[in-house]
């Protein structure tokens, strides 16, 4: 029988969120937009779907220069993915060999690890401090043979966010033999204003990606698309990595429509905001033991003091689907998308039913 490589064996299947069978079943599982997607979307994609015989351009150079302007970039500064995902892949593929160590948090998204792992290079852990990037924990644990350093601001599934203030402090001590791949998918939803502005890195020219992603305030999960902004040497080695036409067209005309998407933007925001202000108020006063965590995200994590497993299997019985986070390494804890004000009613009156 033909065997894989050793690194093949120990990686770990990525677990996603439940999908739902029935009609009536709500997903609060994977971050995506409750509103469903971008309606500029949808007619751009309707429109362009006679072209699909045709390849795409392998750089989506219709995407990448509208981002380049809305950031004022090059477009040399852009990488488009199949998903902020295959971004995470190609860095892997471009810098990693064996036994490099990549600096992770733990509970944190799981792709980082996938992809160390995947290259043969090691994973490093560091752990979350109040729930939070713990910057000065990265800091103590990089060393010679640091190659990535992998940021998710906010965080999945935790909701909070490190500082501009902080993240300066760290890039001044970093050497810049280093790549930081700053994980900005759920950036829009911030409402703090000390969010790092993470371009200006870019712009001096600094070691730092800066991932982004179609999938969650657009609306458009389903069609694979996300970005990467660095300075053009780093730009220039993943495009030597990657696919030649990971990105489809319809990917690609979907994302471009639903950048100019403003009233759709305004909707989803204004939804989330009010959302989690209706879930603050009910999970902070309702005769529970629980604790959950202000957001900056479109989802809100909570700790239930017990079985997240149990838990997300009676509230599946009561027709939602919640994300339980025993593969994120918190088995007590879960992570809730917010939804519609319907859904989120739904979800709290079956929350409170299976506690
Ligand atoms: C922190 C984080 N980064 C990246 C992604 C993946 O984004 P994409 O759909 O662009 O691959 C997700 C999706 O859940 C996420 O939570």
């Amino acid at each position: 029988m033909a065997k894989p490589r050793d690194a093949v064996n120990n990686l770990k299947e990525y677990t996603p969120g439940k999908n739902p069978e029935g009609q009536k079943v709500v997903k609060l599982a994977s971050n995506e937009n409750s509103l469903g997607a971008s309606p500029k979307a949808l007619v751009e994609i309707k429109k362009r779907l006679k072209n699909i015989n045709v390849y795409p351009d392998q750089y989506s150079r219709e995407l990448s220069s509208l981002l380049a302007t809305k950031y004022n970039v090059s477009d040399k500064n852009l990488i488009i993915g199949n998903g902020s995902d295959e971004i995470m892949q190609m860095l892997a593929a471009a810098y990693l060999s064996a036994g490099d160590e990549v600096l992770i948090s733990r509970n944190t998204f799981s792709t980082y690890e996938f992809v160390t792992r995947l290259f043969d290079a090691n994973p490093v852990f560091v752990d979350l401090k109040n729930y939070t990037y713990d910057l000065p924990g990265f800091a103590k644990k990089s060393g010679d043979k640091t190659k990535l350093i992998f940021l998710c601001n906010p965080n999945s599934p935790t909701g909070t966010m490190f500082s501009g203030a902080e993240l300066d402090s760290f890039m001044a001590n970093i050497p810049d033999n280093y790549i930081v791949v700053i994980d900005e998918a759920y950036a829009e939803y911030v409402e703090r204003e000390d969010y790092p502005d993470s371009l200006k890195y870019v712009r001096e020219g600094k070691n730092v990606i800066v991932l982004r992603t179609f999938s969650k305030l657009y609306g458009l999960a389903g069609l694979r698309v996300g970005y990467g902004i660095a300075k053009e040497e780093i730009i220039k080695y993943l495009k030597m990595v990657k696919l030649p036409f990971g990105v489809n067209r319809l990917a690609v005309a979907g994302a471009v429509a639903a950048l100019d998407d403003k009233s759709f933007i305004m909707k989803s925001l204004k939804n989330n905001k009010e959302g989690k202000e209706y879930l603050y108020g009910e999970l902070g006063t309702g005769n529970w033991k629980l604790d959950f965590q202000k957001t900056e995200a479109n989802f809100i994590w909570i700790d239930l003091k017990q079985s997240a497993d149990q838990v997300f299997l009676k509230l599946m019985s009561e027709g939602v689907i919640i994300r339980p986070l025993t593969s994120f390494g918190m088995p007590n804890a879960i992570r809730v998308t917010i939804g519609l004000p319907e859904q989120n009613k739904k979800f709290i009156a079956a929350l409170k039913k299976v506690l």
